[in-house]
């Protein structure tokens, strides 16, 4: 691909701007973001840039440029069960996910899920995400190839659950050949990357967590995603389990899995013990509030993650979550700070869905920020999409403006989404 350049607004927060303040603010009301080979070349002002790139075909894009949304927990066998009544966390585990996973035996199945579920991510400006998939390897063949075919930047691995039920489990040593087959077979393809991927610590046993530590130590280049206290009678049954551990966090970290490239969904009910021992390992929390909500986990304490140095991504965790939209995530993000007594910043928010996702994925080089060098995935947003939206937004301010994005927006504000320079979606 030749140089491309894009005339528009642009927006990119690459630091967050609760450490770095206004700087951290990337902002140009008549920018130019410029492409080369799906890399982004220059990021600034238009009267600065054109000039230098004089000879670059340039498309004016009308709307707010931002980066391509990072969701840093999602799981795509459960796209069908979204919006499942009636029931928390374990009881809903049984009655509605785990037959929807079974079905991803079928390896057909799992192909026309993953096509519909990274099509609905990309509607929705999500260019980067790290998502389950099911027990099955070939629903990780499946959810790659996909990803491969549409040029994203995915990282996902096959679920570790030998005391899964039993149209559902794996065991030890399928698990981490499975694991290991994975890892080998698309290790360097496109933009993949694998994530090691114990369930949670009731669905697999000692064995084959200390089995993930050691996939994990074996493999310098992959994550570690699981979920980690979010739920009540799940915190009870961890600890009547594993009575001599400190607290959920230690029964990870007995079998070294808390590190810099772990990712524990939810993290809701953790003390301040926890909270310190994954600031210093390194460790980060996928926050995922309309998940929260639903499925009634409990508020996260943001303010208190942030205290003790912890990285943070946002998670849209569907299907426990209820929306595919990054916005509208941070939207539901910002009413549980409300209960807190925090307001969350609207450029933060943006950080923490672009940038600080990235950071959690351990990705924040490639992407995340449309700094010169990154890859150029990126959305354009439609401040004006919705007639209530054109109204609030006429004549606001940025912040105001994006903070009504954060609030009333979701996929209709998503005009198109670009992945590696490539337009990949465009609203009809
Ligand atoms: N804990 C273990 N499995 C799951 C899951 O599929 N969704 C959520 N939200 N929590 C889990
Ligand atoms: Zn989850």
């Amino acid at each position: 691909m030749s140089l491309t350049a894009f005339r528009a607004e642009l927006l990119s927060v690459p630091e967050d701007p609760s450490r770095g303040g206004e700087a951290a603010i990337r902002h140009h009301a008549d920018g130019l973001l410029v492409v080369e080979n799906g890399l982004v070349v220059a990021f600034g002002e238009h009267a600065d840039l054109a000039p230098r790139f004089a000879e670059v075909p340039v498309e004016t894009l009308p709307g707010l440029i931002v980066p391509g949304f990072v969701d840093t927990h999602i799981h795509y066998p459960q796209t069908d069960r979204i919006a499942a009544y009636g029931n928390q966390l374990l009881e809903w585990l049984e009655h509605h996910i785990f037959p929807a996973e079974a079905a991803f035996a079928d390896r057909g199945h799992a192909d026309r899920v993953a096509a519909f579920f990274l099509d609905e991510l990309l509607r929705n400006g999500t260019t980067s995400a790290l998502v389950f998939a099911t027990v099955h390897a070939q629903s990780v063949d499946a959810l790659f190839e996909a990803a491969l075919a549409r040029d994203m930047r995915i990282v996902s691995g096959k679920v570790l659950m030998d005391l899964g039920p039993e149209s559902l489990h794996d065991s030890v040593e399928s698990g981490r050949a499975g694991t290991e087959a994975l890892i080998a077979r698309w290790r360097g393809r496109g933009r993949l990357g694998y994530a090691v991927t114990p369930r949670f610590a009731l669905t697999s046993s000692d064995a084959q967590l200390a089995s993930a530590g050691d996939l994990l130590a074996a493999h310098p280049d992959a994550l570690m995603h699981t979920h980690l206290s979010e739920n009540r009678a799940e915190i009870a049954a961890v600890a009547a389990r594993f009575p001599s551990a400190r607290d959920y966090l230690d029964v990870y970290d007995r079998f070294g899995l808390v590190g810099p490239r772990s990712v524990f969904a939810h993290c809701i009910h953790l003390d301040d013990r926890a909270l310190a021992r994954m600031g210093t390992a390194g460790a980060s929390i996928a926050f995922c509030p309309t998940s929260n909500l639903f499925l009634g986990s409990g508020l996260f304490d943001l303010a208190r993650a942030d205290a003790h140095g912890v990285k943070i991504g946002i998670g849209t965790d569907v299907g426990a979550g209820t929306s595919f939209s990054m916005l509208a995530t941070l939207g539901e993000a910002y009413k549980i700070g409300q209960m807190r007594g925090v307001s969350l910043d609207p450029f933060r928010a943006l950080h923490l869905a672009t940038a600080g996702g990235a950071r959690t994925l351990g990705l924040a080089d490639r992407i995340g920020g449309l700094q010169p060098g990154q890859e150029a995935d990126f959305v354009l947003l439609d401040c004006a999409a919705t007639p209530l939206l054109a109204r609030r937004t006429a004549g606001a301010t940025l912040v105001d403006r994006l903070f009504a994005l954060q609030i009333l927006g979701d996929d209709r504000a998503i005009s198109r989404t670009y992945v590696a320079g490539r337009c990949a979606w465009s609203r009809p």
